[in-house]
């Protein structure tokens, strides 16, 4: 068994005297695709800003490359990116410009060649010279994307990062990374409320439910474990039980 890249343990995260996350253990191995799958409000988005740093965790611990985040952070963030389509970048610089900036604070070398790639496979050439502010949502996903993506990141987090594309592009973004996954082995835990997508990128899924995860396994193992027929008939189910 390859060790962990990420090691998750009794993560918990409290609002006042509400439990957003409850005592959730997980693990990603190296090239291994996780899928955060629940309803809304289930806990996907505020694990996530543990795992980034962003926000801090009432009690468990955190564990990525054998280091613990609470106190080797800035190693550790380093070798880690994320999308999000609710984090914006800044609005008055063009797109090849926000590229640039997140090169230089990465201390990238090469930047350039690497904009010019990731520009290239994202299909961004049309766009990247638009200022930030006046793109379409799907445009602004791509370049929360190509971010992502610039700093050749060993885990990567994505929250929904389809959710705004339109079927064709959503579907090259999944071949793309599946594509850097085989070529560098890089590690994804992605959350999206698509079932179809998450049935054919994830190798595992974890489902959360109010901050607890109720399910886990392949896509096929959840399936059978709940006798339903697909990954959203589970979904319904669980999401519907009091
Ligand atoms: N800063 C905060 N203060 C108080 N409550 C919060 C805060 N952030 C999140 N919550 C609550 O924690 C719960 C989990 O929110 P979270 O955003 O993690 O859900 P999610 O699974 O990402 O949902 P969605 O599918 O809607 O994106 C929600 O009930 C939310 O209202
Ligand atoms: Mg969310």
């Amino acid at each position: 068994m390859p060790t962990s890249v990420l090691c998750v343990q009794h993560l918990v995260k409290r609002f006042g005297g509400f439990f957003a996350v409850n005592d959730i253990s997980f693990d990603i191995k190296p090239g291994e695709i996780l899928g955060l799958l629940g309803p809304n409000g289930a806990g996907k988005t505020t694990t996530i800003q543990m795992l980034l740093g962003v926000v801090t965790p009432t009690a468990g611990s955190i564990q990525m490359f054998g280091l613990d985040l609470a106190t080797d952070r800035e190693v550790i963030l380093q070798q880690v990116n994320f999308s999000s389509t609710y984090v914006s970048l800044p609005q008055a610089l063009t797109v090849e410009e926000n590229l640039w900036v997140i090169g230089r604070l990465y201390g990238l070398s090469h930047i350039q060649e690497r904009i010019d790639d990731i520009v290239k496979r994202l299909e961004m050439e049309g766009f990247r010279h638009t200022v930030t502010r006046k793109l379409s949502s799907g445009q602004s996903t791509r370049l929360g994307l190509a971010k992502a993506f610039l700093t050749q990141p060993k885990i990567l987090f994505l929250d929904e990062p389809t959710a705004s594309l339109d079927p064709d592009i959503a579907k090259k973004i999944r071949s793309f990374l599946k594509e850097e996954r085989r070529a560098s082995g890089l590690s994804v835990l992605y959350s999206s409320h698509n079932m179809h997508e998450m049935e054919e990128m994830s190798d595992r899924i974890i489902f959360l439910q109010r901050g607890k995860i109720v399910a886990e396994g392949t896509a096929q193992e959840i399936v059978a474990q709940f006798g339903q027929a697909d990954l959203e008939e589970v979904f319904v189910k669980l999401a519907r039980e009091k």
